[in-house]
């Protein structure tokens, strides 16, 4: 996994690029809204980052114009509550504080917070005082997303309710003169209206932050960065086709031209054509040269016989390592390893909760770094996905390229259920090309977060011609999604699901059935396996 490594580093007294501008600090207390308010502040094009609520004072205060302090899932009365540093409200640096954030503001300011055992939970009823310059250009009347148990009972000394709830309750709390202030509600959730607005009047207004981030600075900051870095060094990387390696390899081409050595293995159960129509393109349009190894053979001889899903991706895994590994050594002679880690994952291994157990794509070369003594370069480490996709337009990357669906590293082994030959392989592609062609065609691509086709281990009765036929079935899969977390099915119109349905039936040997998922994720996973 890409995690462990880059702390050691980051160390090498390495200045990372991201200090160069005035940033918000997001001190975690272990909210799951916690990325989000990171998000909401870098759409005003400003620079935001999430730091441990435990992170020492004068780390906090760096280049620092404003301090978030996010929910929490504690009570504020828990033995083991994590409790700020007072010593932040002394910097005069501006502070708002959000759900168990107020409640920690509030107690450590000498208000009163009383504790509750349930918590109260969803939409409610806000009611702002108008004329505060925090609730600028907002109704009177607000539908805001709650989701606390303790919750403020009284003001600490100097400052005022400024908010109340539907139901009478204080909702917010500030000092104009300290410039700090609380809300128990939380304003990046969707669902909290006028919540956009009011993080902007928080940092634009109160804060004075005015937002310097764009992709054109980015990509100059950080190719110069990276070439200070770098200096005469060689860098690896794999490209898999998707977007986060290709945007990191292109920065990383412009930074330092043929000194990077892109790598791009074939492990035969990628997408018809598309994985090796990007690396031509990468090559033909921007002038990089790609490394394409043809280990199909290989990876299907060590998935022969192999159903089980887990073991599908650790074979996958290792195997991509040990051809990665081979093709570093007849390299010779590099100092780097690229990846394109992005910053969710980066918020993961910072977070209270300690990293969870998502799933890590295995072109994260895990245990390469370490093995082969290589310094890990992480390029895109403080950005969103959203994000990449700006920058990877920057750089003059095609825009089909930037939007493609997100492609799992096991590819089209956890998408035949069952064993994975060559045969099945060819017939999933087959069936996988005309679904995207026809979900293309239908004007539908970019509607949609992910889309494929799942080919069955089960066969069943049909009838072409006169003949009765004994064949395969496959299923649909289209759906929304904003990170893959969570999902739902996407309705999908019936006369493109009829044009997929008869052209796969028609133009695939060996199916003769084809079927539409429903399920959402929870309880369902989007891939099959
Ligand atoms: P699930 O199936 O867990 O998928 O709902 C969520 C997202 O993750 C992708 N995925 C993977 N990506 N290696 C990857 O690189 C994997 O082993 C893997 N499994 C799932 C999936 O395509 C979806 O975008």
């Amino acid at each position: 996994m890409a995690l462990g490594a880059p702390t050691s580093v980051q160390g090498r007294g390495h200045k990372s690029r991201e200090h160069s501008h005035t940033r918000v600090a997001i001190l975690d207390f272990g909210s799951q809204y916690t990325h989000l308010i990171a998000r909401r502040i870098r759409e005003l094009g400003v620079f935001s980052e999430v730091l441990r609520y435990d992170t020492p004072l004068a780390q906090i205060a760096a280049n620092t114009g404003a301090i978030v302090l996010s929910g929490g899932p504690s009570s504020i009365y828990a033995d083991d509550a994590p409790k700020p540093d007072p010593g932040i409200f002394e910097l005069g640096i501006p502070v708002l504080g959000i759900c168990y954030g107020m409640q920690a503001t509030a107690q450590a300011l000498g208000g009163g917070v009383s504790r509750s055992d349930t918590r109260e939970y969803g939409p409610m009823g806000f009611a702002p005082n108008s004329g505060h310059p925090l609730f600028d250009g907002l109704s009177d009347n607000l539908q805001v997303w709650m989701s606390h148990g303790d919750e403020v009972a009284s003001p600490p000394p100097g400052f005022e309710v400024i908010g109340r709830s539907s139901d009478g309750k204080i909702a917010a709390i500030g000092s104009d003169e300290r410039c700090i202030y609380g809300l128990q509600f939380h304003p990046e959730v969707i669902h909290t209206e006028g919540g956009g607005r009011l993080l902007e009047n928080f940092v634009r207004q109160l804060s004075r932050i005015e937002g310097s981030w764009t992709p054109r600075s980015f990509v100059d900051e950080t190719v110069e960065d990276i070439r200070n870095r770098v200096g005469d060094s060689r860098v690896i990387c794999a490209l898999s086709g998707g977007v986060d390696s290709s945007v990191m390899a292109v920065l990383i081409h412009k930074a330092i031209g043929d000194r990077l050595i892109p790598i791009f293995v074939d492990n035969g159960v990628l997408r018809k054509g598309e994985e090796l129509d990007v690396i031509d393109r990468l090559r033909d349009r921007l002038g990089i040269t790609i490394s394409v190894v043809d280990a199909a053979n290989r990876f299907l001889a060590a998935l022969s016989g192999v159903i089980d899903p887990e073991r599908k991706r650790k074979i996958i895994g290792h195997e991509f390592i040990r051809v990665f590994e081979e093709e570093a050594c007849r390299e010779g002679d590099i100092r780097f390893l690229a990846q394109g880690t992005l910053y969710p994952d980066v918020i993961e291994s910072v977070s209270v909760k300690g990293p969870s157990a998502t799933i890590k794509s295995h072109h994260n070369v895990g245990g390469l770094p370490e093995r082969m003594d290589l310094e890990l370069l992480e390029p895109l480490r403080m950005l969103f996905k959203d994000e990449v996709r700006k920058v990877g337009a920057e750089l003059g990357i095609d825009a089909d390229i930037l939007g493609r669906h997100p492609f799992p590293g096991p590819g089209l082994a956890i998408r035949i259920l069952g064993e994975v030959t060559k045969e099945r392989v060819a017939m999933l592609q087959e069936a996988d090309a005309i679904a995207l062609e026809e979900i293309r065609r239908a004007g539908l691509y970019d509607d949609i977060w992910q889309a494929f086709v799942v080919l069955l281990p089960v066969r069943t009765v049909g009838v072409m011609g006169d003949e009765r036929t004994y064949e395969h079935v496959v299923a649909v899969r289209a759906v929304h999604s904003l990170d893959g977390m969570t999902a739902h099915w996407f309705p999908m119109p019936f006369d493109v699901l009829e044009r997929i349905s008869a052209r796969i039936i028609n133009e695939v040997r060996g199916v003769n059935r084809v079927c539409y998922d429903i399920s959402s994720k929870p309880p369902s996973t989007i891939e099959w396996e």
